[in-house]
């Protein structure tokens, strides 16, 4: 007997669009992409950014909500079950979609971190607690600071960080606890239009900023665009500039993850996939090249020029946005405002993609074991919130880049390997080219059939493979890892060992009592 039982849905069609473009338009897009263009040289990585786009997010993207749309249909919202209903006859499959509950979990357990800090920044522009501040250096002591990485004058304890890093779990658990429509997508509904005005007011800001150092005429608005958008065609030869790139994409769009995987399982059978995934990730291009580029980068780029940008993206992904950002406004007239405008503008682009994060373990609970939502939250939560201990408390010791790596880097080019091969070559491209089209509202174009076959696995193939050429070795080895650091960076990956090996025995154990119950596995 074949048993699918009622799931969650989404209110609207409206609502899964916004939910899944509330989830790709994240930290990533304000944070990490002009960190990542800027430190690559500005418009040096466009190019690779934009054609990974086309042969890797966009293919992704719609495999993954036809992938999520279809598994839906047998009642199931995370990978395993998806995977094995794909391919009935083997046994393993299932387990490589632990995967796909594996690293949204480890992005969970760092990004709510990252995301608390802009909680808390939004809250200390208000009340004008860096205002004063009027130099690189202090801003950056205020963060280490506040951070927990040093006691200064600023902060005397990581207390203040783990106060705003309490407040932003118990939201996200406050919003997923109401569940799909009820929670995500309404949070979604309000907080993606808010996070465009604001953006619209910021940009708006920065674009009047002419050239406020009158003997450097050159660092100008105008130039700063430049720095992002003249094309450098030789660094089309970096492999590096590829790698971080596609990186990028994955990142951005949430794919690689299994966050859409899980969304799109709450989609009907004859809901359309393909004009609403290619809504929702071009709306989160627009909030990335359009918005991300056009706050930080520009600004930062008049006060400090071409040379220092790159310096300042290159010394840490978060200085551009929480030391020269901030600075910048500091020097502006109503700096309270905009710094609030900034910051909060960060967290509602960070909780509609944290909640999207938690989603999949949450659903794996519910839907291979049963559990009732608000059980599968609560227990989802305390584990969650232990997780996220190391991340608060070792950030100093490189925890929060290793997490990042495993969980937001490498996985997600596995994981989009091992579906993209299953979808297409297992699967069936022509099985596969009709699933995507069912309900669909337009084609998906032609030269999409050659591609996603041929040209996205290959691409995926051609990055792990680079990978493992240049950076396998002393990654494993920890060759870049102070001897310090070494300790906490083996725990860190104890620790995902051990997570991932009790996400495979849930897995089995989850079979095995279905199987016990007669319920046949679909
Ligand atoms: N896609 C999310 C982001 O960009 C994870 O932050």
């Amino acid at each position: 007997m074949a048993e699918v039982k009622r799931r969650d849905s989404w209110g609207s069609r409206l609502g899964i669009i916004m939910a899944v473009a509330g989830s790709a338009i994240g930290l990533g897009n304000f944070l990490r992409f002009p960190a990542k263009a800027a430190a690559n040289g500005g418009g040096a990585f466009m190019i690779p950014y934009f054609i990974s786009l086309f042969l890797l997010g966009i293919p992704l993207m719609w495999i993954e909500w036809t992938l999520g749309r279809y598994g839906g249909g047998f009642g199931h919202g995370t990978a395993p079950g998806i995977f094995h209903s794909l391919w009935q006859k083997n046994r393993f499959i299932k387990y490589f979609g632990v995967i796909g509950i594996f690293g949204p979990l480890v992005i969970f357990i760092y990004y709510l971190f990252i995301e608390s800090w802009t909680l808390a920044y939004s809250f200390f522009a208000l009340t004008g607690k860096y205002t004063a501040l009027m130099d690189q250096n202090s801003l950056r002591g205020f963060l280490a600071g506040f951070q927990g990485l040093e006691r200064n004058q600023y902060f005397n304890s990581i207390g203040t960080a783990y106060i705003f890093f309490l407040l932003t779990f118990l939201l996200n658990i406050w919003v997923i606890y109401y569940g799909i429509k009820g929670g995500i997508e309404k949070l979604c509904k309000l907080a993606l239009p808010l996070l465009f005005i604001f953006g619209l007011v910021l940009i708006i800001r920065v674009m009047t900023l002419g050239t406020p150092d009158l003997n450097k005429p050159d660092w100008n608005v105008l130039a700063g665009f430049g720095f992002l958008w003249n094309p450098d065609f030789s660094a089309l030869k970096s492999a590096k500039v590829w790698l971080e790139a596609a990186g990028q994409i994955f990142f951005t769009l949430s794919v690689g993850i299994g966050v859409i995987l899980t969304y799109a399982s709450y989609l009907k059978k004859a809901d359309d996939v393909v004009l609403s995934g290619l809504t929702a990730a071009a709306t989160n291009e627009v909030a990335e090249v359009i918005f991300g580029a056009s706050i930080v980068i520009p600004a930062a780029f008049v006060f400090f020029g071409p040379v220092d940008i790159k310096s300042i993206a290159q010394s840490g992904v978060f200085n551009l946005s929480f030391v020269t950002m901030p600075l910048v406004l500091n020097k502006l007239p109503l700096s309270a405002i905009f710094g609030f405008l900034w910051f909060f503008l960060l967290f509602l682009a960070g909780i509609t993609s944290s909640v999207s994060l938690a989603q999949p373990a949450v659903a794996f609970l519910e839907d291979e074991f049963n559990i009732n939502r608000k059980r599968a939250v609560t227990i989802f939560g305390i584990v969650s919130f232990i997780l996220c201990q190391p991340a608060v408390f070792f950030l100093g010791r490189g925890v929060v880049n290793e997490l990042d790596f495993w969980g937001g880097t490498f996985f997600l080019v596995v994981f989009a390997t091992i579906e993209t091969v299953l979808f297409v070559w297992v699967f069936g491209m022509e099985q596969a080219w009709d699933e995507i089209h069912k309900g669909a509202q337009m084609s998906v174009p032609k030269a999409y059939k050659f591609i996603i076959k041929y040209i996205t696995p290959l691409f995926l193939f051609i990055i792990l493979g680079m990978w493992f050429i240049q950076e396998w070795l002393p990654i494993i080895m920890m060759k870049n890892v102070s001897g310090a650091d070494k300790p906490f960076i083996f725990c860190t990956r104890l620790g995902l060992l051990f997570i991932f090996i009790t996400l495979v025995v849930l897995v089995k154990i989850a079979w095995q009592r279905k199987k016990l119950r007669g319920i046949k596995q679909i």
